[in-house]
């Protein structure tokens, strides 16, 4: 009998291999502690996904910045205290040879009145009269925050994979701070972080002005220099 194509295996560019072609997309848990802090709640819960034979599972929205959260009770991951809870999390949800990705955001100024102390964005524009009573007018980022913004990627990537995780997806949909940078009405900067199309696309391709002078390795498999480490990430070249 064939295999039906949805349980054969994928082989991605990177050559890295997805036992099946079942992926679950991120869905924000808030499985997290009041304090942003990870839980067993989510070892439990991926070890289910795990085991119910996805090939790929993608968690939800992690935090680069507790300073900057989509939601209550989201995970925020800025350093290594949340390794050891990390660890079982990864173990747990790569069982039986499972993909497992941390997806990675900041909410820019997506998020709800109350969550945070302020909000940032590429400019500071709020929303319309539909989304303005659920949403601040943003602070406009400094070039500087941008770059910090960057290298939190880059650390939190670094610290999913010292715990075992065997990917990272950057959140660049849904509103959130990266598309609000790739989206002409949210992004009225006149510095190398916005301009024309072009320019704004160019900080998806990484080929942007600003992201030149800096380096910033997301992409953890065919790496030559073996691993990274959290302080690996985010060094500007
Ligand atoms: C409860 C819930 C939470 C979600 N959280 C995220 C998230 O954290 N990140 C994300 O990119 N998409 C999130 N999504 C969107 C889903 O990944 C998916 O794109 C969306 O549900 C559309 O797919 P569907 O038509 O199969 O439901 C969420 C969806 C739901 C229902």
């Amino acid at each position: 009998m064939t295999t039906p194509a949805f349980a054969q295996p994928f082989t991605l560019p990177n050559g890295r291999v997805v036992k099946n072609r079942l992926v679950k997309s991120a869905m924000s848990e808030a499985l997290g502690t009041t304090d942003n802090h990870v839980t067993e709640a989510l070892v439990t819960l991926y070890g289910r996904w795990a085991a119910g034979g996805t090939g790929l599972n993608i968690t939800g929205n992690v935090m680069v910045d507790r300073r900057a959260l989509g939601e209550p009770n989201n995970v925020a991951l800025e350093d290594e205290t949340d390794m050891a809870l990390l660890r079982a999390w990864a173990e747990a949800g790569t069982a039986q040879g499972t993909e497992l990705w941390m997806q990675l955001n900041h909410p820019g100024k997506q998020s709800p009145k109350g969550l945070n102390a302020e909000t940032v964005s590429p400019s500071a524009l709020g929303f319309g009269d539909t989304l303005a009573p659920f949403f601040n007018t943003p602070r406009e980022l400094t070039e500087a925050e941008i770059l910090d913004i960057i290298v939190r990627f880059g650390r939190s990537a670094a610290l999913a994979k010292a715990a075992g995780f065997t990917g990272v997806q950057i959140h660049g949909a849904h509103g959130y701070l990266v598309s609000q940078f790739l989206s002409g009405r949210h992004n009225q900067r006149s510095d190398g972080w916005g301009g024309d199309a072009d320019v704004r696309s160019g900080i998806r391709s990484g080929q942007g002005p600003a992201q030149r002078q800096a380096e910033y390795r997301l992409h953890w498999h065919g790496r030559e220099n073996g691993q990274p480490s959290p302080q690996s990430y985010g060094s500007q070249a």
